[in-house]
């Protein structure tokens, strides 16, 4: 089998906040990866646009630097980093001003029908103005489209006022929220694995299934990112967007079409069926370790905001009611994986000792590192000396399946369905918005609580609390 990279149309892409951290990580190297594997056309281009004073020049060396950062070397020749930054210019823009807006609606061909894409990789304070602003200079045609990322709003009303302000402009189908979870590859062949097989869909409901585990634990602390991070905290940073996101897709019920919003519809009705979380069901944790703790990372000797959350979650409809979906996720921690395992409940009765009287199949979808998943099956030891059963785990891993191909990065996926106009992995503002009701209430009801976040030693599982959550139900964390 091998794996096809379908050209897209030739696009014009303006990257606002071109010369910051996300376009230097991920949206210049992940264009680049795109570029060179064949997918964008030569005759596209693309703007970079910021405030600061370049010549199209000093940007090039600057796309060179974040290439020679984020890119391995031997996936590319030097003359390909040549041939793609001639497709790149830059322009200093004001967003609140007129500077630089004129020079902008030059840059498009206004007889030209290629497809136009806005990327606003700016602080949301100038999301308002800088949308105001393409429409003043009547820059949204009917090909235009406009990426945002998190954070998407940090409540429901901040975020409502985001989606307003985007609807004024732009039609919702124009809008596309990343949530760069919905790129990984394990993620969709999760769609694949539920919708196009016969297999699992009579076992997915809480007749067979005991509980779902979702877990996204990173190594890394802050990372320089204290101040937006103590704003934050991991229940706004990670909760209510990229495991939310996970959990509708393993809840959701089959959609009539692969289609976006015949997608995004299901999710909702997952979100909105979640129900409300007691207080007592939430573990938020704070990491701590002498001088290299949270509050020196923020800078903020008072801090309160959590850098751990685990949480039991329950979705009231037919097919889950009953069964609990545990959420953590860390910064800090023992390992970095991001993992979902399907527990499923254990055999009415047991005729083989050698399994346990409890045993149990599992699926787990890890995400990273290493993508794939495994279903934890009970067999036959091979060989002689009778009949003895073993728990061994069915890889199914398939990714060398199509052949010699690098795993493509969500932002390169992420990317090419805007230039594709495909919203499937893209958030709905309604989506966004139940997401954040949900977790509104939540933070309510930490924010009236006289206990604050447990501390938990840099390098652990989180609090032991965390472990509570789920052992006095007489369950463990895989
Ligand atoms: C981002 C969060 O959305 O996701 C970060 O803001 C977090 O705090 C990151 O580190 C994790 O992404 P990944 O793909 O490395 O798991």
């Amino acid at each position: 089998m091998v794996s096809k990279t379908i050209p897209v149309q030739p696009f014009d892409l303006v990257v606002f906040g071109a010369t910051g951290d996300l376009a230097k990580r991920k949206i210049i190297p992940a264009l680049f990866r795109r570029y060179i594997a064949g997918q964008i056309p030569d005759t596209s281009r693309i703007l970079g646009v910021s405030r600061q004073n370049l010549s199209n020049e000093e940007y090039n060396v600057m796309v060179k630097g974040f290439i020679n950062e984020f890119v391995p070397a031997d996936v590319y020749e030097k003359n390909e980093v040549t041939r793609f930054c001639s497709m790149i210019a830059f322009l200093s823009v004001d967003l609140k001003a007129d500077k630089g807006w004129k020079e902008l609606s030059s840059f498009f061909d206004a007889k030209s029908n290629n497809i136009r894409t806005f990327y606003l990789s700016i602080s949301p304070s100038l999301i308002d103005s800088c949308s105001k602003k393409l429409n003043e200079y009547n820059l949204i045609t009917l090909n235009t489209r406009v990426v945002v990322e998190k954070p998407l709003g940090t409540d429901l009303p901040s975020a409502k006022m985001l989606n307003d302000t985007l609807r004024k402009v732009f039609d919702e189908k124009q809008i596309f929220r990343i949530d760069h979870y919905l790129g990984k590859e394990t993620v969709q062949n999760l769609m694949a694995l539920r919708f196009a097989n016969v297999l699992l869909e009579p076992l997915w409901n809480n007749n067979y299934i005991d509980h779902v585990q979702i877990t996204v634990a990173e190594t890394g602390d802050v990372n320089g990112r204290g101040e937006y991070y103590d704003d934050v905290g991991a229940m706004r940073d990670m909760v209510q967007n990229h495991l939310m996101q996970l959990l509708c897709l393993i809840a959701m019920e089959p959609p009539a079409h692969f289609d976006a919003d015949d997608i995004r519809n299901e999710k909702l009705k997952v979100i909105r069926a979640i129900q409300p979380v007691d207080l007592k069901d939430t573990v938020r944790g704070q990491y701590v370790n002498g001088d290299n703790s949270f509050k020196f990372h923020v800078n903020n000797t008072n801090s309160k905001t959590e850098s751990f959350v685990a949480l039991k979650a329950h979705i009231s409809n037919w097919r889950w009611a009953g069964v609990p979906f545990y959420l953590r996720t860390g910064k800090a921690m023992s390992k970095k994986l991001s993992e979902i395992v399907i527990e499923f409940k254990p055999l009415a009765h047991s005729i083989f000792p050698d399994l346990g009287e409890n045993y149990q199949n599992k699926l787990v979808i890890r995400l990273q590192p290493e993508e794939g998943m495994t279903l934890h099956i009970g067999v036959k030891e091979p060989g002689p000396g009778g009949m003895r059963l073993i728990n061994a785990p069915l890889d199914m891993t398939f990714a060398q399946l199509a052949g010699q191909v690098d795993a493509i990065e969500a932002y390169e996926r992420l990317i090419m369905d805007t230039c594709r106009g495909d919203q499937t992995l893209f958030m709905r503002g309604d989506e966004v918005e139940a997401a954040w009701s949900w977790v509104d209430k939540i933070m309510l009801d930490w924010n009236k609580s006289e206990i604050g976040p447990i501390e938990y030693n840099i390098g652990c599982n989180g609090p032991a609390e965390a472990e509570e959550l789920l052992t006095q139900d007489g369950r463990s964390w895989q």
